[in-house]
């Protein structure tokens, strides 16, 4: 049952809700990025700052983001205006919108390589070939022009399409089946890659903790990724807290989101490290990772055809439960705040996210010689986007809810007007108030190197 002022679209159920947020959250993050940024970061060790970092900040800005947009009733940007009449803190929601023009530039352009290899797999491309020949295939399609581009566009598009048709008939009509069939394709996966001869030595690299290869950088990593993988930081939530019925528990949704898109980053982990060392391969190879293990796993495999095929389906699956989570964000602002039709505010942001896209699937290509601080554009947007709009995105929501929104009515909106009971309060109010704001502004400036502790 919803309870929904009216005129304004929202999701229908409670399944509805989990499965369109947990949609967002667990995505490419979980695993074309958590399994290279862990390999690039010394695996174990990180895994462990990973988690801590996911309960004791991820979760509470994950409820701090549902409180004000199912609050407010409002984009991101619109929440904070309606929240805080005359102050600044709409900056935030600015910040959000031009976070999600970045993220969904160049995550939409991975998620475009899924389709690619999506073809590959139906046409059997990968069958007969090596390691080393599968590193070729790669590295020449990312490095093409029309092909990122083509794949790129058309991922676009079908994220537009599902996000024309609205928030209950177009985002959580499909994520309620896209994410149940997700899960059981990676325990699949993840079975079959444990049984592969050497997988210890895959599990050992993911869970035995070195904490000598953890470094003030390690950490912001680790941040960086918990707040992306949890869709956290720009206000994908608030958006989508602001479909959410005014009888839905956020914390228990939050909570169970959390859990929802760690256990598929550890599952993603156990699926791809196993055979990663199966196979020789180097861990922190990174944003290949997944394109060249996975294949050369498959291709090596009884059923492969099969599996590969479903991989790179599902996969593709779980990004667009993202993408259209980040478009969104984009529209509900173009749709509330500039008055646009959603059908207009869809095509003008799909429009102008793909002239950011499709330099970011050129990266590799005619544009890889274009150096901003040591980055291409895809990697200073990956970078960006994560380790620096994300975590301050974050900081400013946990700063608002805790010393501008104030402690009553962060209460009235969790605890639904006294309805629940709220018992963790007392804490949720320490973490946002000192926990979460100290804890990200130090990893934050230690990382970017503006202080050496
Ligand atoms: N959480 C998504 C993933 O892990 C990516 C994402 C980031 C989506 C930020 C929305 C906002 O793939």
């Amino acid at each position: 049952m919803s309870i929904q002022p009216a005129g304004r679209d929202s999701f229908g159920s409670r399944f509805g809700v989990i499965a369109a947020t947990a949609g967002s959250a667990i995505g490419l993050g979980n695993i074309w990025r958590f399994p290279y940024v862990a390999g690039e970061n010394g695996g174990g060790a990180f895994l462990i700052i990973y988690l801590l970092f996911i309960l004791a900040i991820g979760i509470p800005v994950m409820m701090s983001e549902f409180l004000i947009g199912r609050g407010a009733q409002r984009n991101v940007f619109g929440s904070f205006k309606l929240l805080a009449p005359g102050k600044p803190w709409y900056l935030i929601g600015l910040m959000g919108v031009a976070a999600a023009f970045m993220i969904l530039a160049f995550y939409t352009a991975v998620a475009g390589w899924t389709l690619e290899y999506i073809y590959l797999s139906l046409i059997d491309g990968f069958s007969g070939m090596n390691s080393e020949q599968l590193d070729v295939m790669f590295t020449e399609f990312r490095g093409g022009t029309w092909r990122p581009v083509l794949w790129f566009l058309l991922f676009m598009g079908l994220t537009a399409f599902i996000i024309m048709s609205g928030v209950k008939n177009g985002i959580e009509k499909y994520t309620k089946i896209l994410m149940p069939v997700l899960l059981v394709i990676l325990v699949i996966l993840s079975v079959r890659s444990l049984t592969l001869p050497g997988a210890g030595k895959g599990l050992a690299f993911l869970f035995t903790p070195d904490f000598s290869k953890i470094t003030t950088s390690t950490i912001l990593e680790a941040l960086g990724q918990a707040f992306f993988s949890l869709s956290i930081g720009m206000g994908t939530l608030i958006t989508y807290g602001s479909y959410i019925a005014k009888n839905e528990n956020l914390g228990s949704t939050a909570v169970s989101v959390a859990l929802a898109d760690t256990l598929i980053a550890v599952l993603a982990g156990v699926a791809i490290f196993p055979a990663v060392f199966a196979f020789g391969i180097e861990p922190g190879s990174g944003e290949g990772l997944v394109f060249i293990t996975l294949p050369n796993i498959f291709q090596q495999m009884t059923g492969g055809y099969f599996f590969s095929l479903l991989f790179f389906i599902l996969l593709g699956v779980a990004a667009l439960t993202s993408t259209i989570s980040v478009l969104e964000v984009i529209v509900a602002y173009f749709v509330e705040e500039l008055g646009l039709t959603r059908k207009k505010a869809t095509w003008l942001s799909t429009f102008s996210v793909s002239v950011l896209g499709i330099m970011c699937a050129l990266s590799w290509g005619v544009m890889r010689d274009v150096n901003i601080l040591g980055f291409n554009i895809f990697g200073l947007l990956n970078f960006t986007s994560a380790n620096i709009l994300l975590p301050l995105g974050g900081l400013f929501i946990v700063l608002f809810v805790a010393w501008y929104l104030g402690r009553e009515k962060a209460r009235d909106e969790l605890s639904n007007q006294g309805m629940l009971k709220v018992t963790y309060m007392p804490l949720f109010l320490f973490i946002v108030k000192f926990v979460a704001p100290i804890a990200i502004a130090l990893v934050f400036l230690q990382g970017v190197g503006l202080l050496k502790i």
